[in-house]
Formats: structure tokens, C-alpha cells, sequence
């Protein structure tokens, strides 16, 4: 294959529909989504409580029954069971789900010793220390903060290297100036690896922050209403959010998600 015509993106999902249920009272979580991540590239979802991201995200992982699945779902060309199987992605959910026994490195060292795998490319004391936590690796879930456990999360996440890392409302359950320090360091441990991100969330602030692209979800049955790139510098830092040109980028964000709302009354 030419370079030209290499595919540029890494995540495919073409007609996606995803059915919660059967019979008369099936939920249409989503229906005909159609989206597309490139390498590296992060890119933030956001729609009203109930339309369906969660449903997606988990879709695209492989946790829902495949007969609830529609539509395809390829990384890199490849099929997602396969793309699944060779730990493309990880994910992280809006609560941290530690083993509670398990001081913070056993936790990150999990999925190695699920995996089988002997020498990963970064190891469980590295990520720790990508993710801020240097000192902390013998510390109990329970001896954590809530942001703590969420970075001990995210470190695990990328135990095994993941070309998409998959998060839901990751910052969710945050008190807000934490969750604000989370946004920067996420973004900074994102740029010392490899990884996609599609990360989904209800705050505009949080998209806009992150994202390179956001976009906009309507009502269930959810599906892609609107694209905002996000063309602000990298690396990006906390005062960004007070700038005039960011807020006009909120509202633009906003006014896309209001008018799938309308469309809908
Ligand atoms: N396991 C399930 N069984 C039946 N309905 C579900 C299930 N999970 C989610 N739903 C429904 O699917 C819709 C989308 O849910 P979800 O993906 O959690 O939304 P979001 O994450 O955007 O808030 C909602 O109407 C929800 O009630
Ligand atoms: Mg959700």
C-alpha cells in the first residue's frame, strides 16, 4: 500500500447502532453513528445525561453483548475482537474500580499479570511516576484521595500499552478544583504517550480544554449532530480557561448541543 492511500485514521466506527434490550421494550441507545479517531488524536464526546455515551464507549470495548452491537468498529483495518484481544484499548470509568487489597503499584501491575506479559514497554513504577504518584506506590486504595485513585486508574490504563484509551466521565465524581488539576495532567500524560484518547464527558469546559475535536451527541437515540475543532496551542494550562477566545469556543460548543436539544422537543 502507497503512503497516499495508508488510512490516516485509527479507530473506525461506521453505522453504528447499539439496541439495549428486547422486544417491546428495547431502548435504541444509538443509531447510525459514524466517527473516526486519527493516531494520537483526542477527541472528547459530549451529549445530555442518557444519549447513549456511555452505551458507545462500551460498545467500542467490547463490554456489551455482541448481538446489542451493530455496524463496525475497526483499529487500524483491523476487526475490533482482534483489535480487543491485542489490548488496543483500556479503559477508564467514571470510579476508579481498585482492587481494594491492593496497594496502588500491585493495582497497575494487574493487567500484566493477566496478560501474562513480562516486559512492558513502561513499567508499573514509571506510570506511577508518569501520573504523578512517585511515593505513593505501596499505598492502599482506601489511603488515597479520590483524584489519587483516578490516577492509579489511569496508569493501569496504559499498563498495556493501548493505541485508544476509552474514558467515561473520567473526572466526574471530582471536586472541581481537583478535576481541574486532572485536566492539565491528563493532557500532559497523554502527550508522553502514544495514545488516542475518546474521552466522553457533559462539560463543555472539559471538552474544549482537552479535546482536538469535539463532538456534539444528540438525545437518545444518540448520534454525531456536530464537529467543533479545537485549534487552541499545545501544551495547554489552566489559564487558557479564562481566555476570550476559549469561551467563545464553549459557546460555540454549546449553541451545536442546544440545537440538537431543539430538534428533539
Ligand atoms: N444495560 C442497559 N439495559 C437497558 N437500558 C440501558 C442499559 N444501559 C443503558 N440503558 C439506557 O440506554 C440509554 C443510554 O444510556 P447511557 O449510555 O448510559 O447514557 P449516557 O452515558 O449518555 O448518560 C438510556 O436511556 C439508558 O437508560
Ligand atoms: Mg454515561
Amino acid at each position: 500500500m502507497s503512503l497516499a492511500t495508508q488510512p490516516r485514521e485509527l479507530v473506525s466506527l461506521r453505522d453504528i447502532c447499539i439496541v439495549h434490550g428486547r422486544g417491546p421494550t428495547a431502548t435504541i441507545a444509538v443509531e447510525g453513528l459514524d466517527l473516526d479517531i486519527g493516531r494520537q488524536e483526542f477527541v472528547c464526546i459530549i451529549g445530555p445525561s442518557g444519549c447513549g455515551k456511555s452505551t458507545l464507549l462500551k460498545a467500542v470495548a467490547g463490554l456489551l453483548p455482541p448481538a446489542s452491537v451493530q455496524g463496525t468498529v475497526t483499529v487500524d483495518g483491523a476487526g475490533a475482537d482482534e483489535a480487543r484481544k491485542a489490548n488496543k484499548f483500556a479503559f477508564v470509568f467514571q470510579e476508579p474500580t481498585l482492587a481494594p487489597w491492593r496497594t496502588a503499584l500491585e493495582n497497575v501491575r494487574l493487567p500484566l499479570e493477566v496478560a501474562g506479559r513480562r516486559k512492558p514497554h513502561r513499567s508499573p513504577e514509571e506510570l506511577l511516576d508518569l501520573v504523578g504518584l512517585k511515593g505513593a506506590e505501596h499505598k492502599l486504595p482506601h489511603q488515597l484521595s479520590g483524584g489519587m485513585k483516578q490516577r492509579v486508574a489511569i496508569a493501569r490504563a496504559l499498563t498495556l500499552q493501548p493505541d485508544v484509551l476509552l474514558m467515561d466521565e473520567p473526572f466526574g465524581a471530582l471536586d472541581e478544583l481537583t478535576r481541574d488539576r486532572m485536566h492539565e495532567e491528563l493532557l500532559n500524560i497523554w502527550s508522553a504517550t502514544e495514545t488516542s484518547v475518546i474521552l466522553v464527558t457533559h462539560s463543555l469546559i472539559e471538552a474544549v480544554f482537552m479535546a482536538d475535536r469535539v463532538v456534539v451527541m444528540s438525545p437518545r437515540p444518540g448520534r454525531l449532530t456536530a464537529t467543533v475543532g479545537i485549534p487552541f496551542d499545545r501544551p495547554r494550562a489552566h489559564a487558557l480557561k479564562s481566555r476570550v477566545d476559549f469561551l467563545d469556543k464553549v459557546n460555540e460548543v454549546r449553541t451545536a448541543l442546544e440545537a440538537t436539544h431543539d430538534d428533539h422537543r
